[in-house]
Parts: structure tokens; C-alpha cells; sequence
């Protein structure tokens, strides 16, 4: 974390979980030992039939809310898709894109990241940009010429002064749900590759502005080691934000920080 040049997000990613009955019981307890966490935002990102309940129930706390995707066009026939112009009407403010669960089973690819990207910030949602190998990628030693080629697809056509709305997250998917986290020496390196490529494509001060998450079995226990990483400004949360104890000790590591 750099709280000196950069937000530090840690964002919770309920995925399909939690009934509209459900989220309101994790308002009421979350909202009294969450407090006013100072050097971090927290943000919970939750199923789209949830969005606007969320917004209500959270209005009194320091939690942001954001969806977990978008389609990138604004209008139009397409079937049980929600564009970012609605999300933003909803007063959503973060929009999760292309998490390797989207590019798995629904056929995202990073030319579809990248429109649903410039469709976010076009819309004025902050996108919160997926991107991370596979434990196959990873064995090839191919990890960063991939995070190389998902950045700068997704970045395609973004220009500098919208920069400061995009957020990434570095999701090895081999660590996602499985209880396998990232050392803190591998997250670092894939973040500060991401970090390079962003000062290559648009310069030292616009990269030093942007907030790199980890994510994949972040927890309680390895959050603090994760966070005290130079380039890791926050986390990406499944699992462990499903619970509010949990996702309070997460965010609690941030602060210490
Ligand atoms: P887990 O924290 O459950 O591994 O999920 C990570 C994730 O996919 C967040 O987007």
C-alpha cells in the first residue's frame, strides 16, 4: 500500500450470494463494527437484484457500492443485460469487469473487457478490472506476458485523465475460492508488473494514482502480509466478505497498515 499517492480499496465480490433478506442482516451487523475506517474505502459489490436495497441499507455507512458487471452497450436488445448507464442511475459506483468467472463460463474475453471498460467510465462508474493466470499460465512461466497482454487490452482507447477512475485487481485464478493464496512476493510481482506497464502506456504520475488490488482467498490471517506490499493498495474479496466479522478483520488490517 502507498496511502500517500493512492486509494486503498478493499471490496468485497459476493458473486451469486446473500438474498435481499440476507443482505439486510449483514447491514445490521455489519454497520456497527465496521466504524469509520479512515485510510481505507470499502466498497461491497452484489448481485444486480440487490443494487438498489444495498444502496439504501449502507447509505449511513462508509460503504460503496458497486456491481459485479455491465454490458457495453448503452440500450438496446440484449436479453437480461443491465448497461452502466443504468447502474450509474441506480447510484452504483464501482462495477466489477471481467472476472475470471465471467471469462470462463460466459465467454468474456479482453475485447469484451475493454468496450465494457470505456462503457463504465464513459458512464461515470469507477471499473474494477480482473485480470490474472491460470495455475496451467503460471507453471508455463508465462504470468507476466498475459497480465502484460490483459492490461493493455482492457486499457485500449482509455485516455490518461480517465485513469484515476479505473482500479485493477490481480486475481490468480488457481487462488480463487480455493483456500491457495498468492505469497505476498508473487502478488507484489504481478502488481508492480501491472503498475510498469500503466507508466509505460501513460507515464510515472498517472500509475503512481492508480489502485492495484489482490484477490483470490484473501483472508483475515494473510490480509495484513498481502497489504504491506508496496504495490498492493487493497483487496478483491469472495468468501471472506460473505461475513461480516471477517470482512471487518480485513479492512482492520488496512487500517493498520
Ligand atoms: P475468494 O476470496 O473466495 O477466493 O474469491 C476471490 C474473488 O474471486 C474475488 O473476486
Amino acid at each position: 500500500m502507498n496511502t500517500r499517492y493512492r486509494k486503498t480499496i478493499i471490496a468485497g465480490n459476493w458473486k451469486m450470494n446473500k438474498t435481499l433478506t440476507e443482505t439486510r442482516a449483514f447491514a445490521e451487523e455489519l454497520k456497527p463494527i465496521l466504524g469509520r475506517p479512515k485510510w481505507c474505502e470499502v466498497v461491497l459489490c452484489v448481485p444486480f437484484v440487490n443494487l438498489q436495497a444495498a444502496g439504501r441499507l449502507f447509505k449511513d455507512a462508509k460503504v460503496s457500492i458497486g456491481a459485479e458487471n455491465c454490458h457495453y452497450e448503452s440500450s438496446g436488445a440484449f436479453t437480461g443485460e443491465v448497461s452502466a448507464e443504468m447502474l450509474k442511475d441506480l447510484g452504483v459506483k464501482y462495477v466489477v469487469i471481467g472476472h475470471s468467472e465471467r471469462r470462463q463460463y460466459y465467454n468474456e474475453t479482453d475485447f469484451t473487457v475493454n468496450k465494457k471498460v470505456k462503457a463504465a467510465l464513459d458512464n461515470g462508474l469507477r471499473p474494477i478490472v480482473c485480470v490474472g493466470e491460470s495455475l496451467e499460465q503460471r507453471e508455463l512461466g508465462v504470468t507476466l506476458e498475459l497480465i502484460t497482454y490483459q492490461v493493455k487490452c482492457a486499457l485500449a482507447g482509455v485516455p490518461a485523465e480517465k485513469m484515476r477512475h479505473v482500479v485493477f485487481a490481480y486475481e490468480p485464478i488457481w487462488a480463487i475460492g480455493t483456500g491457495k493464496t498468492a505469497t505476498a512476493q508473487e502478488a507484489q510481482e504481478v502488481c508492480q508488473t501491472i503498475r510498469t506497464i500503466i507508466r509505460k502506456l501513460y507515464g510515472a504520475r498517472v500509475a503512481r494514482a492508480v489502485t492495484i488490488q489482490y484477490g483470490g482467498s484473501m483472508n483475515a490471517a494473510n490480509a495484513y502480509e498481502l497489504l504491506s506490499q508496496p504495490d498492493i493498495d487493497g483487496g478483491l474479496i469472495g468468501g471472506a466478505s460473505l461475513k461480516a466479522d471477517q470482512l471487518v478483520e480485513i479492512v482492520n488490517a488496512a487500517n493498520q497498515e
